[in-house]
């Protein structure tokens, strides 16, 4: 399922011109096929910190500092973080109450963090090693496409 669901994924945005319908329709994406998550979005790094990108699900916290929160962390680490717990994460921001387990992936361009991509789920463990697999791999094809019509 996760190889055809990155075939469409490469079709959608193969003739895409823009940056922020780029990512509007990658959140949308991914929130249309994968069940059980309840937020997935960007937050992207502007001005020394996070600020929201385009998303789906509810309402969330505008700007995240470096450090702070599960996105904040990735920015520093610059590494991809699964929390399957969020009850149990010292440094995770709650913007909905539902959220169980999250998933954030960084983006790198060119040695710089451009942004983090968020997932929220509203079961514990929600991201095994496959669907993790399977968004580090979006996150790839995402990049690829930034650079092309950066
Ligand atoms: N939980 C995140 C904040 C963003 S929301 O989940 C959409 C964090 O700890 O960084």
């Amino acid at each position: 399922m996760y190889q055809d669901l990155l075939t469409a994924y490469k079709g959608l945005i193969s003739e895409e011109k823009y940056e922020i319908s780029l990512l509007a329709n990658t959140a949308a994406f991914v929130f249309e096929h994968i069940d059980k998550l309840n937020w997935a979005g960007f937050y992207l790094h502007q001005d020394k910190q996070l600020i929201l990108g385009p998303f789906q699900g509810k309402v969330a916290c505008n700007l995240i500092q470096p450090g702070k929160g599960v996105c904040g962390t990735s920015l520093v680490t610059k590494e991809t973080i699964v929390v399957d717990d969020v009850a149990n994460h010292p440094n995770h921001i709650y913007c909905d109450f539902n959220s169980k387990s999250e998933l954030v992936i960084p983006i790198i361009i060119n040695d710089l963090v451009y942004g983090v991509f968020d997932f929220d789920a509203p079961i514990l463990k929600r991201f095994d090693h496959e669907l993790v697999n399977f968004l580090e791999n979006i996150v790839k094809l995402l990049t690829n496409k930034l650079i092309e019509i950066k």
